[in-house]
């Protein structure tokens, strides 16, 4: 059965989402609306609102309804909810639920519903489904911590970043953790996750943060280019702001550092750095650029030689 997937957040982070979709739920095709063949737990997303299976699909209401009344639907307890993809575009869901109503035979329970159905309402193609998983949307929490740092990641974006890489059960780093929006993300879903941060300052406010969220302070002062360890998983959130040669010769002695030690790395660049990814051995395996205000944020999901080694 084909599936689909509606994609949250703002226009400016769609390339991400779509990183975030594919490592969940394997090759995927569209953009806010994404089609593929498995509808996988997106409770952990970030920006994956919905997976549902597709029951129906037509280029107008006309055609969408006729598909459903051919399905002969027969179901007690249901929901409808429709959705217009796009940031802040609302539809008059009304019309549609007592329509698609008419078409099914049983009653709804919308407090309580045992199927809970989509319809996704879009200019190119309207769709209809069982949903099958939706986002939590965990990663809001994070707005009640204590500390923030301006140069800090938002915590929607961290947690696609810890699901380009990772899942429940593995091993994490985050060697410039900052305020830890990351490690809280990865600790939250029993990601096995360690902070390091080179200003112990930062460092205390990531463990004040972790606590405040009550997870584990797993932090520790130290410079990422000297770390020792073996982990699953890096995300490595470079300081930007300059694509100087000092900052480069800082990616580069990071990676060269943890290139043996991680099989998996999400790497968030102020500057375009595919050609250093090459020269270090890391295959990139997807890419996104955010661009927020000034910064835009270059995102790769590289694996290294020590993670393509077989066996692993
Ligand atoms: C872009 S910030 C990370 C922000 C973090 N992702 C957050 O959401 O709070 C980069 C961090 O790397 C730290 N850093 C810079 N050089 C480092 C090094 N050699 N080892 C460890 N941390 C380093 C900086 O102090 C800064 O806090």
């Amino acid at each position: 059965m084909p599936c689909f997937h509606l994609l949250m957040g703002p226009n400016e982070e769609l390339e991400l989402a779509k990183a975030e979709l594919s490592a969940l739920a394997g090759h995927i095709c569209g953009g806010r609306v994404a089609t593929g063949p498995i509808a996988p737990d997106v409770t952990r997303s970030a920006y994956v609102r919905l997976s549902a299976e597709q029951l129906a699909s037509g280029r107008n209401w006309a055609q969408l309804g006729a598909a459903i009344a051919r399905l002969d639907l027969r179901c007690e307890g249901y929901r409808i909810e429709v959705f217009r993809p796009g940031p802040k575009v609302s539809v008059n869901a009304t019309r549609f639920q007592k329509s698609i109503a008419d078409l099914i035979s049983g009653r709804p329970n919308l407090d309580n519903p045992r199927i809970q159905f989509a319809l996704i309402v879009a200019q190119e193609m309207w769709r209809f489904g069982v949903i099958v998983s939706r986002s939590a949307q965990h990663w809001r929490s994070q707005a009640n911590r204590p500390y923030h740092c301006s140069h800090g990641l938002a915590s929607q974006m961290a947690r696609a970043l810890v699901n380009l890489v990772a899942a429940p059960g593995d091993t994490l780093l985050d060697p410039c953790c900052g305020s830890g929006t990351v490690v809280a993300e990865a600790l939250r879903d029993g990601i096995h996750a360690w902070g390091v941060e080179i200003n112990p300052s930062l460092a205390r406010q990531t463990a004040a943060n972790l606590r405040s969220l009550k997870l584990p302070a797993n932090v520790i002062v130290g410079d990422a280019r000297r770390l020792r360890g073996n982990f699953d998983a890096a995300v490595i959130d470079f300081p930007y702001g300059h694509s100087s040669p000092v900052e480069s010769s800082l990616h580069a002695d990071i990676l060269t550092n943890l290139r043996t030690q991680v099989d998996r790395m999400a790497l968030i660049c102020g500057c375009e750095q595919s050609r250093l990814l090459h020269q270090l051995g890391l295959t990139i395996q997807q890419q996104a650029s955010v661009t927020k205000g000034q910064l835009t944020r270059y995102i790769y999901s590289v694996s290294t030689k020590k993670g393509q080694q077989p066996g692993r």
